[in-house]
């Protein structure tokens, strides 16, 4: 039987509670780590931790809204109580929006910066000093709509792209203390049937599901995070037109910002 790769490490995961989370859980899970779930609803931690639990797994949950400093402070002390180290942070919660900048309510940016940014900053902040002495690693999950903004999706594009810079000046500043810090750009995804979005006026909105075929299943996703966590890699960006975006985008963004405004009618979906 081949090794688990992630035995015993101690590992975080924000946002566990379902989709891309629960998911990059279950495949720290089942490689072996011990893991610590988070989200806001009780119930759906539960069940995620029973579902860990069934394939033996060491698992424990802590219900907190990541995005308040005391409660992310709660978290990195709750897994220190739990199980004594730290090894993993991935910096999963996130939520997007939709609407055109001139239609935004001032709410939805509040909301995208408050989830997506200090959501991210706080977990990070209070888990480092564990970090460094496990020599340990976090992984930021992000978006290609971190790559160049794209139309409607403002807000979110804003708030991936700060956490670029964020991993950029984390990475020089904890160099020294071998924490592995690394990015992982995700493409469209499927999504949990209950997936919501910030509206344009401030409101929850559901969203379509997307076709399955044309777009990443989640474990595509948690794979990508461990092959990153593995090879203590900087960055991936999933997907052959990430990967081009990315590389145009260096070379000449007036190039791809032609190329998203002749695709304008391709995000129409994101205009409200
Ligand atoms: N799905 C995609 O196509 C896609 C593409 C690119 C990037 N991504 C990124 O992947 C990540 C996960 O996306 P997803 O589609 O899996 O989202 P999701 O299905 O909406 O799941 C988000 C998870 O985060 C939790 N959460 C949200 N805000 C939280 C907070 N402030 N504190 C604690 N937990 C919180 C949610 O549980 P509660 O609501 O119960 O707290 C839930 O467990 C995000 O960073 C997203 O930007 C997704």
């Amino acid at each position: 039987m081949a090794k688990k790769r992630f035995l015993n490490k101690v590992a975080i995961v924000t946002g566990s509670s379902r989709g891309i989370g629960r998911a990059i859980a279950l495949a720290l899970a089942q490689e072996g780590a011990r893991v610590v779930l988070n989200g806001r609803d009780e119930q759906r931690l539960k069940e995620v931790a029973d579902e860990l639990k069934q394939i033996e797994a060491q698992v424990v949950y802590f219900r907190g809204d990541v995005a308040d400093a005391d409660q992310a402070k709660a978290l990195i002390a709750f897994t220190i109580a739990s199980f004594n180290q730290i090894d993993i942070l991935v910096n999963n919660v996130g939520i997007s929006s939709r609407g055109y900048v001139a239609d935004l309510h001032p709410s939805v940016v509040e909301q995208v910066f408050k989830s997506n940014v200090f959501g991210t900053m706080h977990p990070t902040h209070y888990a480092l000093p564990q970090l460094r002495q496990s020599k340990g690693q976090i992984v930021f999950i992000s978006s290609l709509a971190g790559i160049h903004g794209l139309p409607g999706l403002g807000p979110y594009s804003a708030s991936k792209m700060a956490l670029t810079a964020f991993v950029e000046s984390l990475r020089i500043e904890e160099f020294q203390n071998s924490i592995h810090i690394g990015l992982l750009q995700v493409a469209m995804t499927e999504i949990v049937h209950n997936k919501e979005v910030v509206a344009a006026d401030g409101s929850k909105q559901l969203l379509e599901s997307r076709q399955k075929g044309k777009v990443l299943t989640m474990d595509q996703v948690a794979q990508d995070c461990l092959a990153l966590l593995e090879r203590r890699k900087y960055k991936k960006t999933q997907t052959l037109i990430g990967k081009l975006n990315s590389i145009l985008n260096r070379i000449s963004p007036v190039l791809v910002e032609r190329i998203l405004r002749a695709n304008l009618h391709k995000f129409e979906a994101n205009s409200k």
